[in-house]
């Protein structure tokens, strides 16, 4: 066995222990809570555009598109465009590294893998910036909602041509939304690939967090995971991914495609 795989055997026993430490898990849920209430998922950047995620879960995107490559990522809900960016930016290191293997010539006009991000609402000043970041060329963007039967028969064109694809869910996040967002995209992730839903946390958390929101416990992304995988078992939760962050807005939200 090679040493590698030695360490990340050690790494698997450890993270299934932190899953299943009850103490952890409970002081990890306050500290968000507390965290939540100075709005710590809006104070980072990537790239130079603010993205609205945990660090923990940009490192767990990181781990996924490398293993992964896909060769586009959809995502729902824009804002400022830092996790198109961030998408956009993994995928030219992964063109990059083809380059480097196949000794070929990188052609920065026609790169190979692309972001499609959606929004129902994307801001002129937010798509100006997206558009003028050095990124923007692998960046498509879509306007109107994500569950428009006509936005769903676009992005579905899209997608047919590529091979491996990868979901992210992050618009609305009532129930209802996220259902229908997972019935239109999920079935586009290839096979072995993520369809990762955000802010599935919502549910374990106080229901007064929400005052201005139509989202909260019993009526969130997760709530919409739970009811979608009842039909659909060709998706996993992979539980290895949040026991690993502990911080993250998407526990119970990385889908595995297994089948
Ligand atoms: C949490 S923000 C997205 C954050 C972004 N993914 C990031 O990491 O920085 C949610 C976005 O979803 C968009 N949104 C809300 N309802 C939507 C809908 N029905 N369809 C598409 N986008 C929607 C909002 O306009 C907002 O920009």
């Amino acid at each position: 066995m090679s040493e590698y795989q030695k360490f990340k055997d050690e790494c698997a026993v450890e993270i299934k222990s932190m899953g299943s430490d009850g103490d952890l898990l409970a002081s990890t849920r306050d500290w968000i809570n507390f965290a939540n209430l100075k709005k710590y998922s809006y104070h980072f950047e990537f790239l130079g555009r603010p993205i609205i995620q945990y660090p923990q879960d940009m490192v767990a995107m990181q781990e996924l598109i490398w293993e992964i490559k896909p060769d586009l990522i959809i995502e729902t809900g824009i804002a400022h465009g830092g996790s198109l960016i961030l998408s956009a930016s993994m995928l030219s290191l992964l063109d990059y590294c083809d380059a480097i293997e196949q000794g070929t010539m990188l052609d920065p006009k026609a790169p190979r893998r692309r972001v499609l991000g959606l929004d129902i609402d994307i801001r002129a000043h937010n798509r100006a910036a997206i558009e003028a970041h050095p990124m923007a060329n692998r960046i498509d963007m879509v306007e109107g909602s994500s569950i428009d039967p006509a936005i769903i028969a676009q992005v579905q064109g899209i997608a047919r041509g590529y091979e491996r694809v990868l979901v992210c869910l992050d618009s609305n996040h009532t129930h209802e939304h996220v259902l229908a967002e997972l019935e239109a995209y999920a079935p586009l992730v290839s096979a072995g690939s993520y369809c990762v839903v955000f802010d599935t946390l919502i549910e374990d958390m106080p229901a007064e967090m929400f005052p201005d929101r139509p989202w909260r416990p019993g009526n969130n992304p997760k709530t919409a995971v739970s009811e979608y995988l009842k039909k659909h078992p060709e998706f996993q939760i992979d539980k290895d991914i949040q026991n690993k962050l502990l911080i993250t807005v998407a526990p119970d939200g990385f889908l595995k495609r297994v089948k």
